[in-house]
């Protein structure tokens, strides 16, 4: 790193509080409930962030189901009989450790506290730990006593082993096959902190790949650790950033033989983004246990029938929104001594991929063909409008909310038929024909996808 970069350099804390600050203040992200004082660990996406966190979502479904012929998905619902959750052995294990601090009742995981002995808030002492369920329980049924009890999913997992035969029932699917879902968890939370790295709600994309019991467990485990590491380059996160944690066995979930963290270098410090995890056939050996129905395959190659086992590739989509954000985050130095705020984000990601431009707002012949080629760009791509205030202000606006290019209608487009492209990253101009702007940017912007 040279001088001028390491003056420039930010501590984590602080590029942390900025992108907190950028996600409020430009509608990536707001605290939940915030108009009743707010609601610990709870978020709210705004217009850009719900764009972002769906860019990530549709990229994820694209690399890892539609593009494998091995794969195939389903949505599973968020609300699932206890059963499911007895025989998945959550309601007994899926738990973590909590003390209280005697003096203000704060509570914490004793796990997670840099100092074990003494409450970080006001130095009191703490009760002896106790495990508490982070399943969230659900009543069904509107008369009190007469409820059924249910869970909100604590993850997306169980829909589809309790699906699995469904889908082997219903296509062509042949052993080794995965299924993949994205969708909503819940857990009952109490370490706090850290904006939307830890929540009570949030999203997963799950993967539950099926295979023979006797195959090579470990060869597949790395080749799906290998495919996930180029998930990073869809989603522009840089490969430097990512460690693989082999857990510990004694630290390994109920369920895992073996499982890789794979832990991204936030801006508040490493910790978990993504996960690959052996869960060997305790799943489906534990729901056929509980609700009788075989959970077999038949082999037709191999004549036998036997109970699949199962890698399972994690992802979390609100970690993986935050990981996006603070890779992109830089606050550059100009030439003329001003500072540019820069959302660095991949195309495939980025909320809109272009922004159109009238250079000025009361010439309606330059409006109208800037309405011209907004009309032709939206066809292909989510483009955003600006007419406000200069061309400056309106480029330092879509540089903070990442869009990759500029398309500015000036004189020359009523002339020549040229529009000017900037590039967010490079803030080059150049001229591109309108006839050729659709294929130009989606050139520019389609990279892996
Ligand atoms: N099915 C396996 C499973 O749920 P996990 O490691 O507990 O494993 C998977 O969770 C992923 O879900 C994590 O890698 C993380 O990205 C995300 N995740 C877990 N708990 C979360 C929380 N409270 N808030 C946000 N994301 C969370």
């Amino acid at each position: 790193m040279s001088k001028k970069e390491e003056k420039n350099k930010i501590s984590g804390s602080e590029k942390m509080e900025k992108i907190v600050s950028l996600c409020k203040r430009r509608g990536f992200v707001f605290p939940g409930s915030e108009i009743y004082g707010g609601l610990a660990n709870t978020y709210d996406y705004g217009p850009l962030g719900v764009e972002l966190k769906n860019n990530i979502k549709k990229v994820w479904w694209k690399y890892f189901v539609q593009d494998r012929d091995d794969m195939t998905g389903i949505d599973g619902g968020i609300i699932s009989s206890a059963k499911v959750w007895e025989a998945s052995g959550h309601v007994q294990n899926f738990k973590d450790p909590l003390v209280e601090c005697k003096k203000c009742h704060h509570r914490f995981r004793p796990d997670k506290l840099k100092d074990a002995s003494k409450c970080p808030d006001c130095g009191g002492g703490f009760t002896e730990p106790k495990s508490f369920s982070l399943l969230f329980k659900a009543m069904i049924g509107p008369v009190e006593d007469d409820q059924v009890l249910a869970y909100l999913r604590g993850e997306t997992a169980q829909n589809i082993f309790i699906n699995y035969k469904n889908v082997l029932n219903s296509t062509n699917k042949k052993m080794p096959f995965g299924i993949g879902q994205i969708g909503k968890a819940f857990r009952n939370e109490i370490t706090t902190g850290n904006f939307i790295f830890r929540t009570l709600e949030f999203e997963q994309m799950e993967i539950e790949y099926f295979i023979k019991p006797d195959s090579d467990w470990n060869k597949q485990f790395e080749e799906w650790v290998d495919y996930i590491h180029g998930f990073m380059d869809v989603i522009g996160l840089n490969r430097k950033n990512m460690v693989d944690h082999e857990i510990d066995k004694k630290d390994l979930a109920f369920y895992s033989k073996r499982t890789i963290d794979m832990e991204y270098q936030f801006p508040f410090g490493q910790d978990e983004l993504w996960a690959i995890a052996y869960r060997t056939d305790y799943d489906l050996t534990q729901h056929q246990k509980y609700s009788g129905e075989s959970m077999e395959y038949f082999d037709d190659e191999e004549g036998k029938r036997y109970i699949p086992h199962v890698l399972e590739p994690t992802f979390g989509v609100d970690r993986t929104v935050l990981a996006v954000l603070s890779e992109a985050y830089e606050e550059e130095k100009l030439p003329d001594g001003e500072t540019r705020v820069v959302l660095h984000l991949a195309p495939s990601v980025a909320p809109y991929k272009v922004a159109v431009f009238p250079l000025l707002k009361n010439k309606p012949e330059l409006v109208a063909k800037a309405r011209e080629v907004l009309a032709i760009l939206k066809k292909e791509f989510n483009v955003f409008w600006d007419d406000r205030g200069n061309i400056g202000k309106r480029y330092r606006y879509q540089d903070e909310i990442g869009t990759p290019y500029c398309v500015t209608v000036d004189f020359d487009s009523l002339e020549k038929g040229t529009v000017t492209v900037r590039d967010r990253d490079t803030m080059k101009q150049e001229a591109v024909e309108i006839s050729d702007l659709p294929i130009y940017l989606y050139k520019k912007t389609s990279g892996l996808y």
